[in-house]
């Protein structure tokens, strides 16, 4: 197989999370063998010209699965919400820049906001008991992937901003009392902003995935370009679709 390839890929298994997000696993042969935690798929929507981007929450490398889980935001997405098993999405994947994940026995964060949970799930798998996961929502009713991250073994902390579960408050508030070598983070910007000074601070990486609009997905349409600090310490430009959307925190700006 190239890099990344298309596929029709028939769902195998669809589930409604929250009013608004959805859980969908389909059978997706050579793209499951090649994907790696915290890659995209491009998925194309029927009636509209540009594929959208939903990040690869689960390989399931053993029955060749992807699973995306997705937030209807506009049309697109709400078309996708409206297939069923047994029907097939037009998929292109693997792509971009994944979570690099080094030593899996060092303790790690990773901290996730809402929608952001998802990329997160197949890094945090790869970490089980070494991973503690600080996780944000709106309130009770938004949280997702609680059981999943806890039957990879992850140990998990929930704040809501209304207080309905865990902490009242923000998932940066959780942060300051734990030891971690690594963060792993995907949410908000003001989030992420504050995970990587955190980071920078304790001295220790931290990758962000970043989430841009996008066109082709591939580098090719300059859609998503992305101001990054170069090896010299100059701004260069880059693709968060083909450079990231995993980036090491040091070399944006963010
Ligand atoms: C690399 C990447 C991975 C992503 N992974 C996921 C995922 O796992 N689950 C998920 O629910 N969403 C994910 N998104 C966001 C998802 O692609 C958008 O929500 C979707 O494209 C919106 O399409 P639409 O036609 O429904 O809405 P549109 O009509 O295109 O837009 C509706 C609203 O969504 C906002 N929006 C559109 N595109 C994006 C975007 N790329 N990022 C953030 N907001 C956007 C618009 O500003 C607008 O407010 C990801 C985006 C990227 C770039
Ligand atoms: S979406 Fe086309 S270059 Fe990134």
């Amino acid at each position: 197989m190239k890099k990344y390839d298309v596929r029709s890929c028939t769902i195998l298994r669809k589930n409604r999370l929250t009013g608004d997000i959805y859980d969908v696993t389909v059978e997706a042969g050579l793209l499951a063998e090649a994907a790696r935690p915290g890659q995209f798929a491009q998925i194309a929507v029927p009636g509209k010209t540009l594929r959208r981007p939903i990040s690869i929450c689960e390989i399931g490398a053993a029955e060749h699965t992807l699973r995306f889980v997705f937030q209807v935001r506009g049309e697109g997405t709400a078309i996708l919400a409206g297939f069923e098993p047994g029907e097939a999405l037009d998929v292109l994947a693997p792509l971009g820049h994944g979570f690099e994940l080094g030593d899996t026995s060092r303790r790690v964060l990773f901290v996730g906001g809402g929608i952001g949970l998802p990329p997160l799930l197949a890094a945090a798998r790869t970490f089980g008991a070494n991973a503690s996961v600080v996780a944000g929502f709106r309130s009770r009713d938004a949280v997702i992937l609680r059981d999943d991250f806890e039957a990879c073994g992850c140990h998990m902390m929930i704040a809501t901003d209304d207080g309905s579960l865990g902490h009242h408050g923000l998932v940066t508030e959780l942060l300051s009392g734990l030891a971690f070598d690594a963060v792993f983070a995907c949410g908000p910007l003001p989030m992420l902003r504050a995970v990587s000074a955190l980071a920078a601070e304790r001295g220790v990486p931290c990758q962000v995935s970043m989430e841009e609009r996008m066109a082709c997905g591939i580098g090719a349409c300059l859609g998503c370009a992305v101001s990054l600090r170069g090896p010299d310490g100059a701004e260069r430009y880059g693709h968060v679709c083909k450079d990231g959307p995993v980036f090491d925190s040091s070399i944006l700006f963010l």
